[in-house]
């Protein structure tokens, strides 16, 4: 008897906060990290997803894990990721933070304009730093230039078994749209420049491509 696939997913932004209403963050919309939980639902496999703040609703039948700062998704990764076969780090995480958070909403009067940052660790690396043997790790590259070299060191540097390269300065396929264009490098080597299409059909055609190395692993177990 073989046990379903366990899929750990992180989609959507995550904001860090300067004071109680104001935070940084990025334009994602989750609808990438949510498309490839509902692929993932429809090849049967199990689904924790991990979510930053979006607007959409989670696909029904998957675990959900709200989450809000760069933190909060740490602790919640490193939490899932030991029971999981494979973890799709589609979250787009905000990699910098104010140094210095006011519990309350600062007065423009006593508002620092020149607002220092501190970097946001690197969740993907710490993971991988913790892997046991045959858990899958996949990577986005979000690039907006030189996008196969940025993602290929991504993809070395994070330790990761594949990584997603995404172009997201096209209105066609990054942030907020329907539709994406990406191109998937694989640890071993290779290279695929998958269909454009639609989010779903892009996250369905990943799966597919990672489910073989995961269906040796579960052999393997
Ligand atoms: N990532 C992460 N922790 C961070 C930053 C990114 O886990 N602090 C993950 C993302 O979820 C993604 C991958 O690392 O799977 C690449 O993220 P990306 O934003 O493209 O690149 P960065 O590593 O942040 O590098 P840069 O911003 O310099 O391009």
């Amino acid at each position: 008897m073989t046990r379903p696939i366990r899929c750990l997913i992180t989609a959507g932004p995550t904001r860090e906060f300067f004071d109680p209403v104001r935070f940084i963050s990025n334009p994602s919309t989750g609808k990438m990290g949510y498309a490839l939980a509902q692929a993932a639902l429809d090849a049967a496999w199990t689904v924790d997803l991990i979510s930053g703040p979006v607007a959409l609703p989670p696909p029904q039948g998957v675990n959900l894990y709200p989450i809000t700062t760069g933190a909060e998704l740490h602790e919640t990764c490193h939490d899932l990721f030991p029971s999981c076969d494979i973890l799709i780090m589609c979250a787009a995480v905000c990699d910098m933070r104010p140094a210095q958070s006011h519990p309350h909403k600062v007065k423009k009067e006593t508002f620092e304009w020149n607002v220092r940052f501190e970097p946001v660790p690197d969740i993907l690396k710490s993971l991988s730093n913790v892997r046991k043997p045959g858990q899958v790790l996949v990577g986005f590259a979000a690039e907006t230039r030189d996008i196969a070299e940025y993602a290929r060191r991504k993809l070395e540097e994070k330790n990761l078994d594949w990584i997603v390269a995404n172009d997201v300065s096209r209105s066609d396929a990054g942030f907020a749209s329907d539709t994406n264009t990406v191109t998937l490098y694989a640890r071993t080597g290779e290279t695929y420049a998958l269909q454009p299409g639609t989010k779903l059909e892009v996250a369905s055609s990943l799966l597919a491509l990672f489910a073989p190395t995961l269906s040796r692993t579960q052999s393997n177990t």
